[in-house]
C-alpha cells in the first residue's frame, strides 16, 4: 500500500492560509451547510446534472456495472428514528428479541461473554436490562469504554431513554470530568477511570455488576483490567462480569476466565457489496472527496460514512467537500440536493460531535467524515456507503523518539471488514475501498496488533506496581507485552526516580500514582512541591493536560501571533502558559477576555477544572501550595526535573540536538524562546511533534549544571567544563592580581619618587 501524503491536504491548508476565514470552515462542516448551499431538486434533475461530477481521475472500480444496478434497486432511508418514540426504538434493536435469554444466562453465570454486531444495542441496553432485572438494587452497573466520546455520547443517549436527567440515575466518569452523583446506578466510563478506582478499592465493592464493553478493541486499559477483574471474580462471588465484543475474539475471552459461556445476539445485517480500487490511490483523501460527490449527486439517497485516519485529513475533506458543492451550485443551473458535512473526531467539542447522530432535513443527505471513532464505538443509523480509505492512526512507541507517537498505519482485515459493515445497517449498501484487494488480502494484518504490545508502559508499570503486583513479568495478561517494553518503561520510571534499584516503588513514585497524569507530569508537580513553586507547577501541569489555548485563524495569523507574543515569557513556553492562565485569572475567567486575545475559552476552562481537581488530590494528601513567585527560576528547574530525559542542545538558530541521542530537533516558531534575544544553549521540551520537521513543543530553557544535577543518570559536568570555570575563576583570579600588582607598583613608585 503506497501513501505519499496528501497532496489535497496541503493544498486546503494553503488555500485556508490565504482564505476568507477558518471559523468559516466551522461555519460549513458544522450545520450551516444544508442552509448556504442547498436547493430542493428532483431526481431527473440529479440524473442530468451527473457529469458533472468526476470527469477526471476517477477511482476506477471493479464491479462498476453491478454496482449501478444494486442502486437503482436501492431502498430509501428508513425515517425510523423520526417516526418512533424512544421506547419504540429500543424494542426494535437485535439485543430486545433475546432479553430474556441473555438475562438468564446472567444470572446463571459470574462472567458471560457477549458478542454481536455493532449497533445490536450492547453499550445502550445491556445495562439497563440489568438495571431492570434488580441488579441496581445493591449497588452499581458500571460500564466501560475504550473511547471517552463513546462514554460520553452513550450515558447521554442512556439518560434520555430512560427520562432521567445525565448524571443522576445514569451517569458518566472520564479523566478529569466526572458527571455522576450520589443516585447514579448506571456508570459508564473509561477503562482508565475503572482501573485507577481499583487503586482505591481493589475489590470494587461499590459494583455489582461491570460490562467490559468494546473489549475486541483491546485497549491498554482494557488488557490490564481484565487481568484485575479476574480477581476480583475470583474474590467476590456477589460480583459479575459481562464481556462484550464485536468480533471473533470472544473465544479467546471465554477462555481466559475458564470456558464461560458465550451468548450470540442474532444479527440483523444487510448484506453489503465490497467495490476494490482496481490500482493502488496514492492520494487517498482526494480520493474519497471525489468518491463522496460522485455517491451524493449519483446515487439514490442514504448517508454517507468516510474514514480518514485524523483531524487535519478530516478538516481538510470537509473543506474540499464544501467547497466543490458550492462550486457546483454555482456553476450549475440547476438546484442541487443538499449535503450537510459533518466531522467527528476526538478532539472535536462535545456539540459538534453530537451533530452527527441528528437526522438531516428531508432531502438533505448526511456526509460524515470520521476518524476510527466511527468503527464501532459510534453507530449513526441511516448510513448506505462507507468510502474505506484503509488507513488508520494508531498509537505506537517510537524507540528513537524514546516517546509514544500517533502514526498512520493501513487498518487490519477485522477493522476494514468493520467499516464496510457500517454501510448495511440500515438497508443494503455499498462500501467503497479505496485500496486494491491484493492489498487487503496480502499486506494487510488480519487484526490489530494490541495497544498493549505496541506502547509504551510507563503508567500501567506504575499502577500495577503499587497494586503490589511484584513481578510484572508474571501479571496475568492475556497477551503479555514484549518483555523489552515492560523492562523500558520501568527504566524510565527509575530514570524519574519512581522506582528504586530493586524495581520497587519510592516515596516519590507511590505519590506519583495518586495523580491521574503521564508520569513526567506526576513529578513535576511533586517537584513543585519539594522546591516550593507547587502554585506555579499545578497551573502549568493543567495547561499540559488540555489542547493548545491559542487561537490562530489562518486568515487573521499575524493579528493573533502579536496576540500571543503579549503573553511570552522569553526563557519559557511553559512559563508563558502560566502567564496566559494568570492574566486570564485576573480577568475574572472570563469568555469575552479570551477572544479579545486570541484563546480558546473552553481549553482555559477545561484547564481550571484539571486544576481544581489535581488540587483536591494535593488536599487529600495534605501537599499544602507553595510559590516561589516571582523566582521564575526555581520553575525552571522543576520543569528540568521532569523533562531532562528530554533535552537539547543548540546547534544553530532554532536549531537543536537531543543531547541523549543526538537527533535532530528544531525550536518551533511560535516559541517565547525566540524571545531571549539569542536562543538559548540548552533546553527541555514537553514533547516532540512530527510535521515537516521534528519540533520541540512547549521548551524551557535550562541551566547544564540542573540536567547534571537532576538527571545524573545522562548527564555529569564535563572535565573540560570544569575547566573552564576554573580557567575563567583563575583569569579573575589572576586579573585581581594583576590589578594588585599595579597599584603596589604605583605605590612603590610613588613613594621612590617622593624619596627621590
Ligand atoms: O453497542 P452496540 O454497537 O451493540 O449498539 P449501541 O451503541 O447500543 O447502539 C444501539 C442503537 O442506539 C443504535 O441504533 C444507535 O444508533 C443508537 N444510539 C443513538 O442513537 N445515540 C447514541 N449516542 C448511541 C446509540
Ligand atoms: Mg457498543
Amino acid at each position: 500500500i503506497s501513501r505519499k501524503g496528501s497532496t489535497l491536504v496541503r493544498e486546503i491548508h494553503e488555500k485556508q492560509s490565504s482564505n476568507k476565514s477558518r471559523q468559516r470552515f466551522w461555519e460549513l462542516a458544522g450545520s450551516k451547510l444544508g442552509d448556504i448551499l442547498g436547493v430542493e431538486k428532483t431526481a431527473e434533475q440529479i440524473d442530468a446534472d451527473t457529469a458533472v461530477v468526476g470527469e477526471d481521475g476517477e477511482i476506477d472500480f471493479k464491479e462498476e456495472a453491478k454496482f449501478s444496478q444494486h442502486l437503482k434497486k436501492g431502498e430509501a432511508v428508513s425515517d425510523f428514528a423520526k417516526s418512533k418514540s424512544i421506547a419504540e426504538q429500543r424494542q426494535y434493536l437485535p439485543i430486545f428479541s433475546v432479553r430474556e435469554e441473555l438475562l438468564q444466562v446472567v444470572r446463571e453465570n459470574q462472567v458471560v461473554v457477549v458478542v454481536g454486531e455493532t449497533g445490536s444495542g450492547k453499550t445502550t441496553q445491556l445495562t439497563q436490562y440489568l438495571h431492570e432485572d434488580g441488579y441496581t438494587i445493591g449497588g452499581i452497573v458500571g460500564c466501560t469504554q475504550p473511547r471517552r466520546v463513546a462514554a460520553m455520547s452513550v450515558a447521554k443517549r442512556v439518560s434520555e431513554e430512560m427520562d432521567t436527567e445525565l448524571g443522576d440515575k445514569v451517569g458518566y466518569a472520564i479523566r478529569f470530568e466526572d458527571v455522576t452523583g450520589p443516585n447514579t446506578i448506571i456508570k459508564y466510563m473509561t477503562d482508565g477511570v475503572l482501573l485507577r478506582e481499583t487503586l482505591k478499592d481493589s475489590d470494587l465493592d461499590k459494583y455489582r455488576i461491570v460490562v467490559m464493553d468494546e473489549a475486541h478493541e483491546r485497549s491498554l486499559n482494557t488488557d490490564v483490567l481484565f487481568g484485575i477483574l479476574k480477581k476480583v471474580v475470583a474474590q467476590r462471588r456477589d460480583f459479575k462480569l459481562i464481556v462484550t465484543s464485536a468480533t471473533l475474539n470472544a473465544q479467546k475471552f471465554s477462555n481466559f476466565f475458564g470456558s464461560v459461556p458465550i451468548f450470540h445476539i442474532p444479527g440483523r445485517t444487510f448484506p453489503v457489496n465490497i467495490l476494490w480500487s482496481k490500482t493502488p490511490v496514492e492520494d487517498y483523501v482526494e480520493g474519497a472527496v471525489k468518491q463522496a460527490m460522485t455517491i451524493h449527486i449519483t446515487s439514490p439517497p442514504g448517508d454517507i460514512l468516510i474514514f480518514m485516519t485524523g483531524q487535519d485529513e478530516i478538516e481538510a475533506a470537509c473543506y474540499a467537500l464544501a467547497e466543490r458543492m458550492e462550486q457546483m451550485v454555482s456553476s450549475s443551473k440547476k438546484a442541487v440536493p443538499k449535503l450537510l458535512i459533518l466531522p467527528i473526531y476526538s478532539q472535536l467539542p462535545a456539540d459538534l460531535q453530537a451533530k452527527i447522530f441528528q437526522k438531516a432535513e428531508d432531502g438533505a443527505r448526511k456526509c460524515i467524515v470520521a476518524t476510527n471513532i466511527a468503527e464501532t464505538s459510534l453507530t449513526v443509523d441511516g448510513i448506505y456507503y462507507v468510502i474505506d480509505t484503509g488507513y488508520g492512526k494508531m498509537k505506537v512507541y517510537n524507540p528513537r523518539m524514546g516517546m509514544d507517537a500517533l502514526q498512520v498505519f493501513p487498518v487490519s482485515r477485522a477493522a476494514a471488514d468493520q467499516r464496510a459493515g457500517r454501510a448495511g445497517r440500515t438497508g443494503p449498501g455499498t462500501c467503497y475501498r479505496l485500496y486494491t484487494e491484493s492489498a487487503y488480502l496480502n499486506e494487510m494484518l488480519p487484526s490489530p496488533v494490541p495497544e498493549i504490545q505496541r506502547t509504551n508502559l510507563g503508567n500501567v508499570v506504575l499502577l500495577l506496581k503499587s497494586l503490589k503486583v511484584e513481578n510484572l513479568l508474571d501479571f496475568d495478561f492475556m497477551d503479555p507485552p514484549p518483555q523489552d517494553n515492560i523492562l523500558n518503561s520501568m527504566y524510565q520510571l527509575w530514570v524519574l526516580g519512581a522506582l528504586n534499584n530493586v524495581g520497587g516503588l519510592t516515596e516519590l513514585g507511590w505519590k506519583m500514582v495518586e495523580f491521574p497524569l503521564d508520569p513526567p507530569l506526576a513529578k513535576m508537580l511533586l517537584m513543585g512541591e519539594q522546591l516550593g513553586c507547587l502554585e506555579e507547577v499545578l497551573t502549568i501541569v493543567s495547561m499540559l493536560s488540555v489542547p493548545s489555548v491559542f487561537f490562530r485563524p489562518k486568515d487573521r495569523a499575524e493579528e493573533s501571533d502579536a496576540a500571543r507574543e503579549r503573553f511570552f515569557v522569553p526563557e519559557s513556553d511553559h512559563l508563558t502558559l502560566y502567564n496566559v492562565y494568570q492574566q486570564w485569572k485576573q480577568h475574572d475567567y472570563r469568555g469575552d477576555w479570551c477572544n479579545d486575545h486570541f484563546l480558546h475559552v473552553k481549553g482555559l476552562r477545561k484547564a481550571r477544572e484539571v486544576r481544581s481537581q489535581l488540587l483536591d488530590i494535593l488536599k487529600t494528601l495534605k501537599i499544602p501550595l507553595t510559590s516561589c513567585w516571582p523566582d521564575t527560576d526555581i520553575v525552571r528547574k522543576a520543569i528540568c526535573s521532569a523533562y531532562f530525559h528530554n533535552a537539547a542542545r543548540l546547534k544553530g538558530v532554532g536549531e537543536y540536538v537531543n543531547c541523549r541521542n543526538g537527533m535532530p530537533c528544531h525550536l518551533h516558531p511560535s516559541s517565547a524562546l525566540y524571545g531571549m534575544g539569542c536562543t538559548p544553549e540548552y533546553v527541555v521540551y514537553h514533547e516532540l511533534i512530527l510535521t515537516t520537521k521534528e519540533y520541540m513543543q512547549c521548551a524551557t530553557a535550562v541551566e547544564p549544571q540542573w540536567l547534571a544535577e537532576l538527571g545524573p543518570m545522562f548527564f555529569s559536568v564535563k572535565e573540560s567544563d570544569t575547566s573552564l570555570l576554573e580557567h575563567k575563576k583563575r583569569q579573575k583570579q589572576e586579573k585581581t592580581a594583576m590589578e594588585e600588582e599595579m597599584e603596589n607598583l604605583k605605590k612603590v613608585q610613588a613613594e621612590v619618587e617622593r624619596e627621590s
